[in-house]
């Protein structure tokens, strides 16, 4: 083995795929720290907000004015988000996977600068208008990312690669609460800066990805570049000889060759490709619909509310369990499979659902059950990272084969910012209607999800794309039940290949 490079999971680990990965997940980290920003120093740029409308109109601004302003700045991101992610699948096949990577920075760049600025300018507009063009940028980011990384790892690391997109989400999340603590950067005037600080990822993700290769599968599949895609292989595995790979990804052209391009509403229509979307669109669903950024985003509020002593630290040790399970299911996806982790999350996920709602609603009889809702609520992040949370980002990228892919990739990433948007929005009203109770639905829609994983999601861990994609091919959708039981006994033989191929 040469010097400096890893052995894991039976792949070897080059510098080339280890950069390539790091830089790549610099877009998620942006994500993340995006995400996290807005929750700390509310309060704050609502005062400037509110200063910002005096000095304009000569009056302080009305309470209704303040929450439709604030709410519009947290709520545009995902709007922004929503649109972008439309064009995932467009911009990569036409800049090719890196490039787009590489213009994407602008509208990184962009985005921060509107919302650093928008102090210094007395204008709340830049500051909304940054957060749509940030949203735009991480729609796309949160497209591109897994795919890039989902294409460039071997097929035994595909899984613990893919985690390393969330890891870095909440990574982004977690610095961002810290950062945004009244002592460091969450005040009246350094706020500029926690928003402005945004692009610094960005700089250094422009700055590395001339080094990194475009992704090999993208230009053999695509492009047809036989002999750049070789030597990206090269320098990806370390290894002179990549016939293997080549010839996995040439099998996977011709039945491409044969299947052909696959549009947005022809994934819907066709039969072949149905069952897969549709399981694709409610894995983005559980992962949103699941209530985790109702944590995220009221985390602080919810804490006060359960009478815990600090809530503020209470909501940054959230971001601790968040990201230390984070790592757990890195280490576990290859050795549990996808579809067994993804419904311990969700189940784990109701049971401190149900358990929260109890100890919310007994907390005036019981002091006791503040630290039970704590508990529970860091018990919830848990097991959503366990599962919901990483699994669905790269999920679709397995379910698919070159032709459909950005389609789908389109769609899934369509459908989570749509229902990261409804939740956004939809959570202080319906908290406001049920009290303590608000948990419970989404305890019944985690529930939900469990019976859906277990009916109809299919394991991937250890198969290469052909061969996940003849599993589905095998059925056709009227004997769904019958496929699912026979892709159960596939898994079996398939597990104990790729435990062997693995040694
Ligand atoms: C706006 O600021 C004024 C004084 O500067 C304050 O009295 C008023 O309560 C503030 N309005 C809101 C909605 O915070």
């Amino acid at each position: 083995m040469p010097a400096g490079f890893q052995q894991l999971g039976g792949e070897t680990v080059t510098g080339t795929l280890a950069l390539s990965v790091f830089t790549a997940v610099l877009g998620s980290l942006e994500f993340g720290y995006n995400i996290g920003v807005i929750n700390a120093p509310q309060r704050i740029i609502e005062e400037d907000y509110n200063s910002t409308w005096a000095h304009r109109y000569g009056r302080p601004i009305p309470a209704g004015s303040l929450t439709s302003l604030w709410s519009l700045s947290v709520a545009i991101f995902s709007l922004g988000g929503m649109l972008s992610s439309f064009c995932v699948g467009f911009v990569s096949e036409w800049l090719g996977r890196r490039k787009a990577l590489l213009i994407n920075n602008l509208l990184a760049f962009g985005g921060g600068s509107l919302m650093g600025l928008s102090k210094l300018c007395r204008s709340f507009e830049m500051m909304i208008l940054g957060r749509f063009v940030i949203g735009a940028y991480c729609g796309l980011a949160s497209g591109l990312t897994p795919m890039y990384v989902g294409e460039i790892a071997p097929t035994g690391l595909r899984g613990a690669l893919g985690t390393l997109h969330q890891l870095a989400i909440v990574t982004g999340i977690l610095i961002a609460q810290i950062l945004g603590l009244r002592q460091l950067l969450g005040t009246e005037d350094l706020w500029p800066v926690l928003m402005g600080l945004t692009v610094v990822p960005t700089v250094l993700q422009m700055a590395l990805l001339p080094f990194c290769p475009e992704s090999p599968r993208f230009l053999f599949i695509v492009r047809c570049q036989e002999h750049q895609a070789k030597r990206g292989l090269r320098r990806l595995t370390g290894r002179q000889e990549v016939g293997d790979l080549l010839a996995e990804m040439k099998e996977e052209k011709r039945r491409m060759d044969l299947e052909r391009k696959v549009s947005i509403p022809e994934l819907f229509r066709s039969p072949v490709h149905r069952q897969p979307i549709i399981i694709s669109i409610l894995l983005q669903l559980s992962q949103q619909l699941s209530g985790i950024n109702a944590i995220f985003y009221y985390s602080t509020n919810i804490f006060t509310k359960a009478g815990v002593q600090s809530p503020v630290f209470a909501t940054i040790g959230a971001g601790i369990v968040n990201c230390a399970f984070t790592v757990v299911s890195l280490f576990l996806v290859e050795r549990m499979g996808r579809r067994t982790l993804h419904m311990l999350g969700l189940g784990g996920m109701c049971v401190c659902a149900v358990l929260m709602t109890v100890a919310l609603s007994f907390l005036d009889t019981v002091p006791a059950m503040s630290y039970v809702s704590m508990l529970s609520i860091f018990g919830f992040v848990a097991f959503f990272e366990v599962g919901p949370g990483p699994i669905p980002w790269f999920f679709v990228a397995e379910l698919f084969s070159q032709g459909p892919r950005p389609a789908a990739v389109a769609v899934a990433g369509c459908s989570n910012w749509t229902a990261n948007f409804v939740v956004g929005m939809g959570f202080q009203y319906v908290a406001e209607l049920c009290g303590p109770y608000v948990f419970l639905i989404f305890a019944a829609l985690l529930l939900f999800f469990l019976i859906f994983t277990f009916f109809r999601v299919p394991e991937t861990r250890g198969k290469t794309f052909d061969q996940i994609a003849t599993d589905f091919n095998r059925g056709s959708p009227d004997t769904m039940m019958g496929l699912d039981m026979e892709l159960n006994k596939t898994n079996t033989e398939m597990d104990y290949l790729g435990d062997e191929s693995m040694d």
